[in-house]
């Protein structure tokens, strides 16, 4: 292996221990680079001539991802992983018992194993890059800190405080690791070295008081609640609620974090580091932890793709932008740009629409601004990259165009051939259509090529998916500059084909109508939604018609219906509901009724519904009717080549659903049924609700041939 770790000693007996991992972009903990560490700080312990030794990165912009999470994805035996945990343990203690104080300089993100590895270090420094980030998001890949995190940090900030970082695995900027007390001090990140040699200066001349002294919990409240154990049992009783709360009881890690951060309260640090390393042993293992290492990894690896087969290809870089339609996508669209940087351009044909598109964006900022994500400089600047307009001035400089107009395909494809007069002649245009087909709107330009599917989903600001849509004549040029923009958006893009409803609507929209099914059948809409909620859905089906708003779903239902058949069932709610003026949340009711803060399934439902004959469902069959549909044609999508592997669908549906993170998408919840339950079970509702069930033949070729969506 290449060396990384290289150490340099300043005239003032100062040692700097950098970590530069050779061939990798970022520095990360394998095997074999913790064990050149281990060794290089055994060899360092014995030099007693220094004062100090400093532990920095050499890679721009960034300090430690963290540790190596392949290794991770391999570990299937708990004794394994308490082992790696016990062997970092012994390896970053060296940080905390050196002769000499040691001093993290922290440039850059800051992850996991390198936050484990500051902590043990005598004092940290963060720079006030704007890169720079701390965190530990282990419980994010299913296990804990076990590096000795959740024994060190609770030490040095106290419960309260470590609980916000460990539990939620949250990342903070670098005021936020100095307001909490993490890092002792904020440094200039041009003059990192200099700045940190200052400061070992000054705490070796007698002045490290006033930084361990602001370490120390001031105030009452940690008097109350930190010092006793009546106070503390109330906060470990809370933070459990809590994390019930939000994780349904679905996510185990963050409970056993807690539960190791109590049982090692008090106790000695070798005795907290042998009841972590126990607990990630245990978790490492979990099909949980496994799940949710293996989205990481795809994440990773849509990091390195460009959405095309051919891996060389760049595309465009965009610094000017355009959008079509200043309504809630357009809005959300323009702040979504002008938050990443570039300047966007917005058109509608009215003057209201445009002042309600910058409202928008001026509303998610604000929120941002109030959780001190952004500062007010940067919320001016931001406005200032979002221009309205009413003609196309402005549009000539833009290298992408985004189309995001009333869902018309005559409307459209009359905007895109005026838009395709003025803008440049090699600028990219995208439509962000959810139901149109995008081959049937190129057919209008002369340049078929740049067109292409940019479908972001609502709230933009939040839903993290993207999904480019390659038409007909869609170049691989286009395509490799969408997927890259997408990604730069900070956002996850899945290439698809162009058919109605492209993946995600396609799949979601059955799923919908099918829980509209149950309730015909007499299910109550709290059963259905509860149901689906128990199963890790981030809403009910039936809350979620209400979200997207009555007539937008009704709209999609009919596109897709005449596309699928009868694969979709049938029902007339949506267009009673219509007449009625629910329309949902927005207009403050539709299958439910809301009040300012809450909402109450609506009792009157059951009264608009056309009832069918009641249905005998367990609680189980009650999710599979809504859940195996999706699998079904799921399987469909990757026969007709909608998407080309089986993680995209996985992908597409926790990015753009919020499926199940812990369930591993769709197609791994599938394989982990077990095809051929799914096909039984498929088979079985079938006879009993419809032939819309039946299992497709490309279900059973993957049931019969490759036992799963995964295994080759
Ligand atoms: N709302 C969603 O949940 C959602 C999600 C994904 C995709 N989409 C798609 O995004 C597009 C826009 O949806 P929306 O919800 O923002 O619609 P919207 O009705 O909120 O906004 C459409 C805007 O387009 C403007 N407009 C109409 N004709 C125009 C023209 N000729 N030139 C410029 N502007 C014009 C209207 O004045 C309006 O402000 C649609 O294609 C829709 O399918 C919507």
């Amino acid at each position: 292996m290449s060396q990384a770790f290289y150490f340099e000693e300043l005239d003032n007996k100062i040692g700097v221990l950098y970590f530069d991992l050779q061939d990798e972009k970022v520095n990360k903990f394998s095997t074999p680079v913790m064990e050149e560490l281990g060794k290089t700080m055994k060899d360092l312990s014995g030099r007693g001539d220094l004062r100090a030794l400093l532990f920095m990165s050499r890679k721009e912009d960034a300090f430690i991802a963290g540790a190596d999470v392949l290794e991770i994805k391999d570990l299937s035996d708990p004794e394994n992983g308490y082992q790696v945990a016990r062997k970092g343990q012994e390896i970053f203690d060296y940080f905390s018992r050196m002769p000499f104080p040691t001093i993290s300089v922290i440039n850059g993100a800051c992850m996991g194993g390198g936050t484990e590895l500051s902590l043990a270090c005598s004092y940290r420094l963060v720079t006030d890059n704007p890169k720079t980030s701390i965190a530990l998001p282990e419980v994010n890949l299913g296990i804990l800190p076990g590096w000795g995190g959740c024994t060190r940090l609770p030490r040095l900030i106290g419960l309260q405080k470590s609980f916000d970082v460990i539990l939620t695995g949250r990342k903070m900027n670098h005021k936020k690791a100095y307001r909490v007390g993490i890092a002792d001090k904020i440094i200039a990140a041009e003059w990192a070295l200099e700045k940190a040699v200052q400061f070992v200066e000054e705490i070796l001349t007698g002045n490290a008081k006033k930084y361990l002294i602001r370490r120390k919990s001031k105030g009452l409240l940690p008097l109350i609640f930190e010092k006793n154990p009546f106070g503390r049992n109330i906060l470990f009783s809370k933070a459990r609620q809590l994390i019930l709360k939000k994780s349904g009881g679905h996510y185990p890690a963050p409970l056993r974090a807690l539960e190791v951060i109590k049982q090692s309260h008090g106790k000695s640090i070798e005795k907290s580091f042998e009841i972590e390393a126990r607990a990630l042993g245990d978790l490492v293992v979990t099909p949980i932890s496994k799940n949710l290492v293996q989205i990481f990894l795809w994440t990773q690896e849509i990091k390195r793709e460009n959405g095309t087969n051919n891996p060389d290809l760049k595309g465009v870089s965009i610094n000017k932008s355009g959008v079509l339609g200043a309504g809630a996508m357009g809005g959300g669209i323009a702040q979504l740009f002008a938050s990443k940087g570039i300047p966007i351009r917005v058109k509608d044909i009215n003057n209201e629409a445009l002042a309600g598109a910058y409202k928008q964006a001026g509303t998610v900022l604000k929120g941002q601004l109030k959780r001190r994500r952004i500062n007010k400089y940067e919320y001016t600047q931001i406005m200032h990259r979002i221009s309205g307009t009413t003609d196309y001035s402005g549009f000539g400089h833009a290298g992408i165009i985004i189309e995001a107009i009333v869902e018309d395909l005559e409307i459209k494809k009359k905007v895109l051939s005026e838009l395709e007069k003025t803008c440049a002649q090699d600028a990219i245009i995208a439509t962000n259509t959810s139901s149109l087909q995008v081959n049937d709107m190129a057919d209008t330009l002369l340049h078929k090529e740049r067109f292409a599917g940019m479908h972001f989903f609502n709230p933009v600001h939040r839903m993290p998916l993207v999904e480019i849509v390659r038409g007909r004549h869609t170049s691989d040029k286009t395509i490799a500059t969408l997927f890259n923009l997408s990604k730069s958006l900070g956002k996850t893009p899945i290439v698809v084909n162009d058919a109605p409803g492209f993946l995600v609507n396609r799949l979601l929209v059955p799923y919908m109508v099918e829980a509209i099914s149950l309730l015909e059948e007499g299910h109550t809409i709290n059963d259905i939604d509860k149901s689906m909620l128990r199963f890790g859905m981030p809403m009910g089906p039936i809350a979620l018609f209400d979200e997207v708003g009555i007539d937008v779903a009704h709209k999609a239902a009919k596109i897709l219906r005449k596309f699928m058949g009868d694969r979709i069932a049938e029902s007339t709610i949506l267009e009673k509901l219509i007449e009625k003026g629910r329309l949902g949340k927005k207009s403050g009711k539709g299958f439910y009724r809301y009040s300012a803060k809450s909402k109450e399934a609506d009792p009157l439902i059951p009264l608009i519904i056309d009832k069918k004959e009641h249905s005998e469902l367990n609680k189980d069959e009650m999710n599979r009717r809504m859940v195996y549909p999706m699998i079904n044609e799921a399987a469909r999508c990757l026969d007709e080549g909608l998407v080309s592997r089986p993680r995209d669908v996985d992908i597409g549906m926790i990015f753009g659903t919020g499926f199940a993170p812990f369930r591993g998408g769709l197609l791994k919840y599938a394989d982990s049924e077990g095809l051929d339950k799914v096909t039984d079970a498929l088979e079985s509702f079938a006879e009993r609700f419809g032939s819309r069930f039946k299992p497709s033949d490309s279900l059973q070729i993957f049931a019969r041939d490759r036992k799963g969506f995964y295994k080759t």
